[in-house]
């Protein structure tokens, strides 16, 4: 306890990149309470599976899904390499013709827990390009599905820019090939039902849905979830458990902590739509001023649909700012990348445009 107590976790003020944020002090209140107890083991731990059950009701509602199936996952990366694992066992040779290795297609736009999953469960992943906008390209995706296809994936609210794929046509495209469709609004889900972006359950008959109350949803983490439209997704992922009262799991962990599930109901208690609508409009705000503060600096910006900005400061000035504590990141293509979470107040965002103008170069 020594070590631990001379040490304190960051803050989070200096933050501007991690797509995580500080719990809500409700959902904070019942992590600690739930910390103890085991959704994994519903037969002893009753009381969060129940909350659990709850959990998966409001995420469908979030995501425009009544009846919804699924479960509170350690986070996006679970979610989606469980939608891979359901696609791949619904399909069980079924789908893939002639012994050729099945595939997914995605846009490279795609998170890298993607690639866990294909790397994990033996198929192959198809990334096709993204357009101008840095969206899914309908073309390339109807050139990369074929008869080996088992799922389409489109992300809806992407890492590195905030961009929403095509999602309806994705889903015809998928569909049209036997293939299944599966969302990634993991870090947008708590955002995109206050937009007019097509993304849902709602707009488009997709499959599966990763979506992380642990991200915008303000839950402690680990917190994610996946959504299906059907039991058989969940079911498709069941393994017998023979030492548990419950007869079987369709989770990737076994034994995970309740603070997941209890900090994500009380979260969604507390915010859902009220607060989690004021949160999207207030740091849409604040992602659009620093965006124009950017261009008033003559920085080229790529314009935030959704609250994210990313900006083209040399690597000298990114380094300037990673010494003066800045918690920045960068794309693949080496542009700073500012995620206006919960947390990040107008304050730290003009703080943060201070040091720029001191150690710009
Ligand atoms: C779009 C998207 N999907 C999946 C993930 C992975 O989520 P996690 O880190 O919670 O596993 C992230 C993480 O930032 C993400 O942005």
């Amino acid at each position: 306890m020594q070590r631990v107590r001379q040490r304190q976790p960051q803050a989070f003020d200096r933050v501007l990149s991690s797509m995580c944020t500080e719990p809500h002090p409700r959902a904070h209140e019942a992590a600690v309470e739930f910390l103890a107890t085991n959704p994994g083991d519903p037969a002893t731990y009753q009381t969060v599976a129940d909350l659990e059950t709850d959990a998966v009701d409001q995420l469908g509602e979030i995501a425009g899904l009544d009846d919804a199936y699924g479960y509170v996952a350690s986070g996006g990366t679970e979610a989606n390499i469980q939608a891979v694992h359901a696609a791949r066992n619904l399909a069980d040779g079924a789908q893939t013709t002639g012994g050729d290795t099945p595939n997914i297609v995605a846009p490279t736009s795609v998170h890298f827990s993607v690639t866990k999953a294909a790397e994990m469960l033996g198929v192959e992943l198809r990334t096709v390009p993204v357009d101008d906008d840095y969206r899914a390209d309908l073309d390339a995706v109807s050139a990369a599905v074929d008869d080996d296809t088992l799922l389409v994936i489109g992300v809806a609210g992407s890492t590195e820019y905030g961009r929403v794929d095509p999602i309806p046509a994705m889903t015809d495209l998928a569909h049209d090939a036997d293939a299944r469709m599966h969302v990634d609004a993991s870090w947008g889900g708590f955002i995109l039902p206050f937009t007019d972006y097509e993304w849902s359950f709602a707009d488009a008959p997709i499959d599966s849905m990763a979506i992380d109350p642990h991200k915008f949803g303000q839950a402690a983490v680990p917190a994610g979830g996946l959504l299906a439209r059907d039991r058989e997704t969940v079911d498709a992922l069941a393994v017998d458990t023979p030492y548990l009262e419950t007869t079987s799991q369709a989770t990737l962990t076994g034994t995970r902590s309740g603070a997941g599930v209890a900090g994500a109901v009380a979260a969604m208690d507390e915010l859902w739509p009220a607060g989690y609508r004021q949160q999207y409009h207030d740091q849409q705000a604040n992602a659009e001023f620093l965006a124009e503060e950017f261009v008033d600096r003559g920085i080229n910006v790529v314009e935030p649909t959704l609250p994210l900005v990313t900006a083209s400061v040399s690597p000298a000035t990114f380094e300037a700012l990673r010494d003066e504590e800045w918690r920045i990141a960068r794309t693949a293509d080496g542009d700073l990348r500012i995620v206006c979470m919960p947390h990040v107040s107008r304050a730290s965002l003009e703080a943060f445009l201070a040091d720029l103008d001191r150690v710009r170069s």
